[in-house]
């Protein structure tokens, strides 16, 4: 036989193409595409089903350290498989450096979390909140050189916030280094301000997380970051845009011919700020707390614009799960004090698609190539995985999803595969829905069943980005 398996009958789609094609695969890789293919060990019936690109989720977060807060609901066990399950065939979750502590030594750390864990293909983020020298001459340079070419950089919260002088530094060297970096982008001090002034008010309720954080303060600081980046000449990606003045500033800069990028997420034409109020102002709003928050409907039409116009090159999920039961839960006997000890963060990874997809594909703002640009081909450029990953045709590793674009589901916690113990989109009803996942050629994921096994997902060393220094 020429192949180990073919995919029979579909139709093929990739950021730029639409076309009925059977897709040849052997030994894990894409090798042929074309009208008719015969002989092969396996053939998967894709008959009115799309064959596209395994979504490349660029922003995860996984078994990431607690800070003294409840542990993260997903390592790479149950969050890879919770990617798979939702056609996502790698994820890029981060390194984290403590403070005082070594880079390197976090990678190192890790890497155990992940050896023989992931259902999926992976690679890391550095996650920077200590700068010193020996880091930005010595251990970055090398860690860039290991395939670890993307940084992500705060600027707010307390275990993490870097100063104007150390975003510069950081800046530079990822200049230096060709690494591209993501720019958390939320001032700390007005943050500070702002909870301790609703606190003193007695307005510590979830829904005040929202209001501790309005679109200025992302603003604000969406431009600083920007600022910063021009003056270093060094492109930036700045993540989880949630809404139209953050946006404008993105825009601007884009216009003025800065190498500025950006990202949105679900949650940002998925929930509004009144998720956060819960019934009637009671605690499960807390469900839906993460930075920036969920804005409002105008904000949803504004994301859409930015992504009609080429503002946003990639769609994540920021999955960062937490239980909300519990008491490792977000509602934890110490977060029920405050918004402000409310571990922020949502899970996703598993529903990006079909939020995408449905809102996206189906109700008319976004075509089925641009869906696939969003959710794979782009972050595959951006991070360095372009050509391995993130599109169909001859070279490419075999990570498909097949996807059925009529399928009618409601998104509900029975169906999700993540560690978490609800999920934000509980009840919305989408069209089109993953229904067999390939990751190099193998069936891992079938239908809602996991057919892969942990351990499946290898390590991916980066290129550096085209689009960084
Ligand atoms: O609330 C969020 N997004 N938590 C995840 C961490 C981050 O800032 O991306
Ligand atoms: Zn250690
Ligand atoms: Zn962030
Ligand atoms: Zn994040």
């Amino acid at each position: 036989t020429d192949f180990d398996v073919i995919i029979r009958g579909g139709t093929v789609v990739t950021a730029t193409d639409t076309m009925r094609a059977d897709v040849g695969i052997r030994a894990g890789k894409i090798v042929s595409l074309s009208d008719k293919l015969t002989g092969a060990a396996k053939t998967i019936d894709a008959s009115g089903l799309l064959v596209m690109p395994g979504g490349i989720d660029s922003h995860v977060h996984l078994a990431q350290p607690a800070f003294g807060g409840p542990a993260m609901a997903d390592g790479f066990e149950t969050g890879t498989r919770s990617a798979i399950a939702g056609g996502t065939t790698t994820v890029i979750p981060f390194a984290l450096q403590p403070r005082g502590t070594s880079l390197r030594h976090a990678v190192t750390d890790y890497h155990r979390e992940a050896d023989g864990q992931s259902f999926c293909d992976y690679g890391f983020h550095l996650i920077i909140s200590d700068p010193t020298a020996s880091v930005l001459s010595q251990e970055l340079p090398a860690l860039v050189d290991d395939g670890y070419t993307s940084f992500k950089v705060f600027m707010t919260y307390d275990d993490l916030v870097l100063n104007d002088r150390q975003l510069l530094d950081v800046f530079s060297c990822a200049r230096d280094c060709k690494a591209l970096v993501m720019v958390h982008c939320e001032g700390y001090d007005a943050i500070k301000f702002m909870t301790e002034r609703l606190e003193s008010a007695g307005k510590t309720a979830p829904y005040y997380h929202a209001l501790s954080r309005p679109e200025s303060v992302e603003r604000e600081a969406t431009h600083r970051a920007i600022s910063h980046a021009e003056l270093t000449d060094v492109p930036i990606m700045v993540v989880h845009v949630s809404g139209r003045e953050p946006m404008e500033q993105i825009r601007w800069a884009q216009n003025k011919g800065l190498k500025i990028y950006a990202e949105t997420c679900p949650q940002y034409v998925a929930l509004t700020a009144d998720d956060l109020k819960g019934l009637n102002m009671d605690e499960s709003g807390g469900k839906y707390i993460c930075s920036p928050p969920p804005r409002d409907e105008q904000s949803w039409d504004a994301i859409w614009s930015g992504i009609q116009t080429g503002v946003f090159q990639t769609f994540s999920s920021d999955h960062c799960p937490f239980y909300y039961e519990g008491s490792e839960g977000k509602l934890n006997p110490k977060a029920r004090t405050s918004f402000r000890w409310v571990p922020n963060g949502i899970p996703g990874v598993e529903t990006r698609l079909q939020i995408l997809y449905s809102k996206g594909v189906v109700e008319g703002r976004i075509s089925v190539n641009e869906f696939v640009a969003l959710t794979s081909t782009n972050h595959a450029k951006m991070y360095g995985l372009y050509p391995q990953k993130g599109s169909i045709g001859p070279g490419f590793d075999a990570d498909i999803v097949l996807w059925d674009p009529s399928r009618r589901e409601v998104i509900s916690q029975s169906l999700m595969h993540h560690g978490a113990d609800y999920t934000p989109y509980e009840g919305m009803a989408v069209v089109g829905w993953p229904v067999m996942t390939l990751l190099r050629g193998k069936v891992v994921a079938e239908d809602g069943r996991i057919t892969g096994e942990k351990g499946d997902g290898q390590f991916l060393k980066r290129s550096l980005s085209p689009f960084a220094a």
